[in-house]
């Protein structure tokens, strides 16, 4: 059983060293492959101009563009929602970057009331994603939410 409430904090923590996109998240990433089991791939998607462009991430190597409306990322990101694919093979329009992905849950992130990005998380197990994965998941979102500087510098 994962204890969302400690990794919250952990990302908190790792976040607040300093807030600004590129570090928090690339830190974020590992602490969320280090601590959820069963997992081949997590990372972000940054929403840059009219489409999503791979950003920090934990597994091999990843679609770097991914347009709005297409995939599980880019549908999360034009329905502006939470989206877990028990198989995602089954998903219409799925874009397979590693071929050992069975399952992904995918979280819309905001700034300012605007989706400026994704946490993409994805396991070689069929159905991997439960209840209590969504609502931990969308907590550590939150945090991120709260503390991450999207600007560049
Ligand atoms: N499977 C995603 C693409 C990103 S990879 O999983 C890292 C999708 O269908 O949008």
């Amino acid at each position: 059983m994962i204890d969302y409430e400690m990794l919250c904090r952990q990302a908190g923590e790792i976040i607040g060293i300093d807030p600004w996109y590129v570090p928090a998240l690339s830190n974020v990433s590992a602490l969320l492959m280090d601590t959820l089991p069963d997992l081949n791939w997590i990372g972000f998607y940054l929403l840059h101009g009219s489409g999503l462009v791979v950003g920090p991430f934990q597994g091999k190597p990843a679609c770097v563009h991914i347009p709005v409306g297409k995939g599980v990322c880019g549908t999360c990101i034009a329905e502006d929602r939470m989206i877990n694919v028990p198989d995602v093979h089954r998903f219409p329009g799925h874009i397979a970057c590693d071929s050992a992905s069975n399952s992904e849950i995918v979280i819309p992130l905001h700034h300012e009331g605007n989706c400026v990005a994704l946490l993409d998380v994805d396991s070689p197990v069929y159905g991997r994603f439960s209840e209590t994965d969504e609502a931990g998941m969308k907590k550590v979102a939150g945090v991120i939410e709260e503390m991450v500087v999207w600007k560049e510098r």
